[in-house]
Parts: structure tokens; C-alpha cells; sequence
């Protein structure tokens, strides 16, 4: 299937490892000039053949301005914006419950889920308009259900709203805007000791290869295993294809069937 994306721009924050990585990958794979930040570049981001890779802290003001001003002067204008960057903060990863989580991890949170994808989005809005683009924020299945840390479940929450006012707003100007919802994916906040997992998997005094190994039961997660980044990637790439032209405001989880609402 051709995706109709060689040639055009895309601007993907939290790009030098994990999911923001692999969407780097495969825009590029597809011929898509990809610029992508993160506060490191990472080898792997580097090897990137059309990829331009830029650094800057998001959860700053100016961090933000500085990512979408050189990401501009590098492509011209921006045909697809993916706000990938966000995360557990470590203070809330430790938190055990809402009594633990202070103002700063709050503040935190909000900065590096939300606040920095509606800076980034405002500064290439003008660009994306010109263009008709599409925007896709990376959210979370703790949007839509009660799953500790309660800051990052609701700052995700905030950010699939975003999506969706977004495409109310700028889809007659040709703008879409789309979610994707990952669940438990393999990146190493999974498969790094000093990840969440090796934290959870610490605290019960649990092997962490033998912890990843009951996640799936334990999440209900249906297809029995963590998704890859890849194909969190793969979904991102179709969302951004004009094939995809008509499809706006929607959320798409990718979790192998954790949420069992529908
Ligand atoms: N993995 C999962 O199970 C899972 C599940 C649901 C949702 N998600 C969401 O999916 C997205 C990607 O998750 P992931 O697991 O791939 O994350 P990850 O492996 O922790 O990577 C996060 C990326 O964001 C960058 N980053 C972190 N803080 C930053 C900052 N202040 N400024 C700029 N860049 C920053 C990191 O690079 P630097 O450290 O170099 O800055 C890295 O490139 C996140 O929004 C996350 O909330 C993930």
C-alpha cells in the first residue's frame, strides 16, 4: 500500500527512544522528512537516515518554542505533527496513591503531558493550516480508566481532550487531529530494571523477567503479550497517510485489548 507520504513533513517530539523513536523510524521508512526532539540524541535516533534531530526540554516554555522554531527552519513547513513526549513522572512513579503525589509532581506531570504538546501545537498550528495537516497526540488507556499515578491519568485525559477540541476546531480548515492510546508497551519504562516495571516488580520482591511475565494477565491484557513500539508506530504512520484523509477527533487505543469497555 503506498501511504502517499514520501515528501512530506513531520515534526515527532520524545523521538530518540521507545515509541517516539519507531514513529521517527517509520515516517522516514516512508519517506517523510521527520524532525525530532528530545533532550538527547540518542545513536539510534542519529542513524536515522532523513531525520534531523533536534534538542530541547519540553516541559519549558522555551524548550518548546526552540523545538518548533528550528524544526521549521530545518523542513519549511510541517505536514504531520505527532506530540509523542510524556510519561510517568519519577516522584508519582514511587507515589502510593493520590495523598502522595504533591503540588511539583502535579505541576510536573501537567508540564511534560500536556502543557508541552499545547505549546508545540500552538506554534506549528499556522504551519499545519497552510499545509492542511494532521496532528496526533500519543495519550494513554489511563485517559479512560482509574490506573495509578492519578497525575499522569489525568493529565492524558486533558490531552485526549485536546485531540478532539482540535479536530472540532481546525477539521473544516483541513486540520485533523487523532488520538492514539498505547497501552503496556515495550519500551524500557517495561523492560529497563530502572523503569516502572522494575520498580513495581522491586516492591513485591519479584524477579523482573518473571514480573513482565504475568503483566499480561494481571492487565487483562487479551492478546496475552505487551504491544511493540513498532506497531504503535505502524498505526501512527497509517493515521498520518492521506489515505486516512477522512478520519478526525477520533482516539485509537492500542493496547491489546486491556479497556474491555466500549
Ligand atoms: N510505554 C508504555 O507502556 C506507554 C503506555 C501508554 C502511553 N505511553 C505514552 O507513549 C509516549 C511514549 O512513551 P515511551 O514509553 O516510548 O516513553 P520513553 O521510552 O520514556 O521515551 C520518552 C521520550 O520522550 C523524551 N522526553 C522525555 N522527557 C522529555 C522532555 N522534558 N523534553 C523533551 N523530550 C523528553 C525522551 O527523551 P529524552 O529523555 O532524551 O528527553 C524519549 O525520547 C508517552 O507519551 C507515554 O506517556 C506509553
Amino acid at each position: 500500500m503506498d501511504l502517499q507520504l514520501t515528501g512530506k513533513t513531520a515534526l515527532v517530539t520524545g523521538a530518540s527512544r521507545g515509541i517516539g523513536l519507531e514513529i521517527t523510524r517509520a515516517l522516514a521508512a516512508e519517506g517523510v522528512r521527520v524532525a525530532a526532539g528530545a533532550r538527547t540524541v540518542t545513536p539510534e535516533l542519529a542513524a536515522l537516515p532523513g531525520v534531523t534531530a533536534i534538542t530541547a526540554d519540553l516541559a519549558t516554555p522555551a524548550g518548546a518554542a526552540a523545538l518548533v522554531d528550528q524544526a521549521a527552519a530545518a523542513l519549511g513547513e510541517f505536514d504531520v505533527l505527532v506530540n509523542n513526549v510524556g510519561g510517568v513522572v519519577p516522584a508519582s512513579m514511587r507515589a502510593a496513591g493520590f495523598l502522595d503525589i504533591d503540588d511539583e509532581s502535579w505541576q510536573r506531570t501537567f508540564e511534560l503531558n500536556l502543557f508541552g504538546t499545547v505549546r508545540v501545537t500552538r506554534g506549528a498550528l499556522p504551519s499545519l493550516l497552510r499545509r492542511r495537516g494532521v496532528i496526533i497526540n500519543i495519550s494513554s488507556i489511563g485517559a479512560r480508566a482509574a490506573f495509578p499515578p492519578v497525575d499522569y491519568g489525568t493529565a492524558k485525559a486533558a490531552l485526549t481532550n485536546l485531540s478532539k477540541a482540535l479536530a472540532e476546531e481546525f477539521g473544516g480548515r483541513g486540520v485533523r487531529a487523532l488520538t492514539v492510546s498505547p497501552g503496556p508497551t515495550r519500551t524500557r519504562n517495561w523492560s529497563d530494571p530502572g523503569g516502572y516495571a522494575g520498580d513495581l516488580a522491586r516492591a513485591e520482591g519479584a524477579d523482573l523477567d518473571r514480573f513482565l511475565a504475568e503483566v499480561p494477565a494481571r492487565m487483562g491484557i487479551t492478546t496475552g503479550r505487551l504491544t511493540e513500539p513498532a506497531e504503535t508506530a505502524a498505526l501512527v504512520t497509517f493515521l498520518a497517510s492521506p489515505l486516512a484523509g477522512n478520519l478526525n477527533g477520533a482516539d485509537y487505543l492500542a493496547d491489546g485489548g486491556v479497556l474491555k469497555t466500549v
